[in-house]
This record gives structure tokens, C-alpha cells and sequence, in this order.
């Protein structure tokens, strides 16, 4: 993973009002709300006796161990142990690892790293924040990095999507076209049909590449697909282990406002999203190793070039976060 992040985790719908223990980033943690509806998230096993706090009460906006009835604030801090008697004072040692969280449009993010480094909230295509949107949740048995590697391939299109949106048989990859600002990357896609003649353009021989339809990745998790000016696919790659990723896929609309009628559109919108959704997933699980690297044994073509500035990119912040 990526030191130093802001890491969509959930959807804000998942949290209720009672302990929620999930797996991320390789960490069994244990989220839950405060009494003002915050997301507090610290690592899920108790510092006294490692059982699981999920398993235990919110009083009072903390967090108490089903076991022996510690309590824990958002800190991570014990701030009672009942047996020592509720006025002793409780030592500093008596804690787990907590993480930062911001809740907005939605969704949930931790911050992975250190908390000093903490410079800015987490990145979102804020454009967003006026559409309305249904929410489909999909587990897949690879490290995220591949799974978001497929939503960055444009080669893969008239195969795998050869029935939706990959139809037209546009086999021949022009560019594409990849500008990187910062950390987020738009990639622009220039497929056509191979006559037998033609050789695909270079990505600096492709003009007016901004009237083209476009995606979006920003590091380390989410992603947008431009249908048009009022639909887009989002995407959060959430991280549960090496080898276990969630995809959030939404699908937005500001087309329809209309009560029911948005319901069922949205709903149709989720339904071709998760079509769209199973066509990639059913080859990205077979893909060895469930991880990729920068610098590892494939041969890459010119068409890959946005896995390519999304490996290499990805290789400057691991770096970049190590210092
Ligand atoms: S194991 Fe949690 S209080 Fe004892
Ligand atoms: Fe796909």
C-alpha cells in the first residue's frame, strides 16, 4: 500500500449506529459512531486480552470490551478499567492504533500513515456532489492495484466488453492520451476498427485528444468514467488484504429528478454497472501475480501506457512516503 494516504474504506451507508468490524489494508479494524454520528476507527483487538472490540457496546459515544469491560475512546486510549475501579487513573500504555477518518459524499476514508503528515481532506471529484447515485459493493480475490489497473486498460475493451460497452469490434488503440497532474491521472481513449492498413497513432500524434471520451484516476483509490455530462461511473478500489480487494462501484446521474423515476433509473444504472462490472471481473481474479509493481515480468504495449504511468507513479509515492 501507499504510506501517507487517504483511503476510501466504506460506504457511509455500511456504519450504523452499532460496532462494525471490517478488514482493510491488511488490518482487522473496528469502526463505529460517536454520540455527534462521527466515525471513530481504531484496530479491533483489545490491548488487555486481543478479543475482538466489535464485539462490544457504544456507550456513551466509546467503545467497551465485551470481555472485561474496558473502555476505549476515539484515541485508541483506555479511558476505564473497570476492575482498577472507575477513578483510577488509567495508564498511558493502555491503548490500540487509531486512524484519522473523514466521512463525506458518502463515503468513509482512513488516513494510512502518520498523522503529522496529514496535509489536506481527501481528494473527491467534488462535480459529483449533485448527482444522486446507487451503490453496488463487489469483493474480488486480487490486490487493488489490479483491480484498478483494469479500469485504467483501454486494450481490453472489445474483449472483455465485447457485448456492452466494448461492442463495435475497436480493436486498435490509438494513444491513448495520459496527463498526470499531481495525483490524478485522465486518460483519454481513441479506439477504432483495424482495416488492416492502419497504424495506431502515437499519443503525440492525436489531436484535439480533450474532445475524447475521457476517465479519471486519483491515487490511491477512486476513479470516474465520463459517460456524459450528466452520467458517470465512479469506483472506489478498497484494499482488504494482498489478495482481497472491494470495489464500490456507483453509478451518478443528474438527469432524472423526479422521485421514483430517479429510483428506477438509478437502479437500471446499477444493474448495467454491475454487468459491466462481472465481464471484468471474471478475468481480472485469474491474473498472476494477484499484484502488480512497476518493475515486474510482463510485456507491456503502447496501449497500456495508462497502467504504465499508473505503476510507475504509484512506485515515486511508495518511495516518496518511505523517506
Ligand atoms: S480483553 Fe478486553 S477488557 Fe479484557
Ligand atoms: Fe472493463
Amino acid at each position: 500500500m501507499i504510506y501517507n494516504q487517504w483511503y476510501v474504506i466504506l460506504d457511509s451507508k455500511e456504519l450504523k449506529n452499532k460496532p462494525l468490524r471490517v478488514k482493510r489494508l491488511n488490518e482487522d479494524l473496528v469502526l463505529w459512531r460517536d454520540q455527534n454520528g462521527n466515525a471513530c476507527c481504531i484496530a479491533d483487538r483489545c490491548c488487555h486480552r486481543g478479543v475482538s472490540l466489535a464485539c462490544g457496546k457504544i456507550i456513551e459515544g466509546k467503545l467497551e470490551c465485551p470481555f472485561h469491560g474496558f473502555i476505549y475512546d476515539k484515541s485508541g486510549k483506555v479511558t476505564v478499567i473497570p476492575a482498577n475501579g472507575k477513578n483510577k487513573q488509567v495508564p498511558e500504555t493502555m491503548k490500540v492504533k487509531a486512524y484519522n477518518t473523514f466521512e463525506g459524499y458518502g463515503l468513509i476514508w482512513i488516513w494510512w500513515g502518520d498523522e503529522d503528515k496529514i496535509t489536506r481532506e481527501p481528494f473527491f471529484f467534488k462535480e459529483l456532489a449533485d448527482f444522486s447515485y446507487s451503490t453496488f459493493a463487489d469483493p474480488w480475490s486480487v490486490h487493488y492495484s489490479r483491480a484498478i489497473e483494469n479500469q485504467l486498460d483501454v486494450v481490453h475493451l472489445p474483449f472483455v466488453h465485447k457485448t456492452t460497452i466494448g461492442s463495435g469490434n475497436k480493436t486498435l488503440v490509438n494513444g491513448p492520451v495520459v496527463k498526470r497532474e499531481d495525483e490524478l491521472i485522465t486518460f483519454y481513449v481513441n479506439n477504432i476498427k483495424d482495416d488492416g492498413k492502419t497504424t495506431p497513432l502515437k499519443p503525440d500524434e492525436i489531436m484535439d485528444y480533450e474532445k475524447l471520451f475521457h476517465l479519471q484516476f486519483h491515487y490511491p483509490n477512486i476513479w470516474q468514467n465520463f459517460i456524459s455530462d450528466k452520467i458517470r461511473a465512479f469506483a472506489a478500489f478498497v484494499p482488504v488484504d494482498d489478495e482481497n480487494t472491494i470495489v464500490y462501484i456507483r453509478y451518478y446521474q443528474r438527469m432524472i429528478n423526479f422521485p421514483v423515476l430517479k429510483q428506477l433509473f438509478n437502479y437500471i444504472g446499477k444493474v448495467s454497472s454491475i454487468v459491466i462490472l462481472r465481464q471484468d471481473k471474471r478475468v481480472v481474479i485469474t491474473q498472476l501475480p494477484k499484484k502488480s509493481d512497476f518493475k515486474m515480468d510482463e510485456r507491456l504495449i503502447m496501449g497500456d501506457k495508462p497502467i504504465i504511468e499508473y505503476r510507475r507513479h504509484r512506485q515515486e509515492l511508495i518511495e516518496r512516503s518511505a523517506e
